[in-house]
């Protein structure tokens, strides 16, 4: 059995980023969960499927293979054999993503493989529901959250470095909406697990929460 420190919490708030980093100094390996749920979404994106549409969404999901793998300790999501990693960030598919994941059969297909990851290697795990559901047992629990309109700043950011101009208050409407989505779905929902530790990161900086998740893993793993 591996140790898991389980990382979940609304978009935007970092958890990526900084389960990334945690990885790293941890030796752990880093398990995205939110990109193989993307990976999905992409699918039918492409294939011009409407995802809102849930039986055409569930009756092409035996079509679909979703992978990891590591490049040089960098997540790799495969997505039918071809690597999608790059195409998987947008808004679009955030949001796609958000509407398919709240679908069971889709959940069922993720669940084993996230569980087997879990169960086979030490992991920083990062989602919505997986202190919740995928690995309920697992020895650490964090739940990361910021409040909106610093989330909805840290992206604004993120585009404009990468010569996106966007306006700060859409994104803030997409990221409660998105929040909404997550939070008020039948299956596994966005929620915090009873015996997770609350981390708001909205007046911390990435290092200063990396290191309060070292110290608090730190407690359970020596
Ligand atoms: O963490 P992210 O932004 O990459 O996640 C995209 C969407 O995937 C999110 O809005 C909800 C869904 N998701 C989920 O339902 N369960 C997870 N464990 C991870 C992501």
């Amino acid at each position: 059995m591996g140790f898991c420190v389980a990382i979940d919490g609304p978009a935007g708030a970092g958890k990526s980023t900084i389960a990334r980093l945690l990885s790293k100094e941890l030796s752990f390996i880093y398990v995205d969960t939110g990109a193989m749920y993307r990976a999905i979404a992409y699918y039918y994106l492409r294939n011009g499927i409407d995802v809102s549409d849930e039986e055409k969404v569930i009756g092409k999901l035996d079509e679909i293979r979703v992978n990891i793998e590591y490049d040089e300790g960098v997540l790799q999501v495969i997505l039918n054999g071809e690597n999608v990693s790059g195409f998987i960030r947008t808004q679009e598919v955030g949001f796609a993503t958000s509407t398919i994941s709240k679908i069971p059969a889709v959940r069922e297909k993720l669940l084993d493989l996230q569980r087997e990851l879990a169960e086979k290697n030490n992991v920083v795990m990062d989602g919505r529901d997986i202190g919740t559901c995928v690995v309920p047992d697992a020895p650490v629990k964090i739940f990361l959250t910021a409040s909106t309109l610093t989330r909805a700043e840290r992206r604004w950011k993120e585009l404009k470095e990468r010569g996106i101009e966007a306006d700060l208050s859409t994104i803030e409407e997409e990221i409660k909406a998105r929040d909404e989505q997550d939070m008020n779905r039948k299956t596994a929902p966005l929620r915090q697990a009873e015996d997770a530790v609350l981390l708001d990161s909205s007046d911390m900086s990435i290092e200063e929460v990396v290191s309060e998740m070292k110290r608090i893993v730190g407690e359970k793993w020596r």
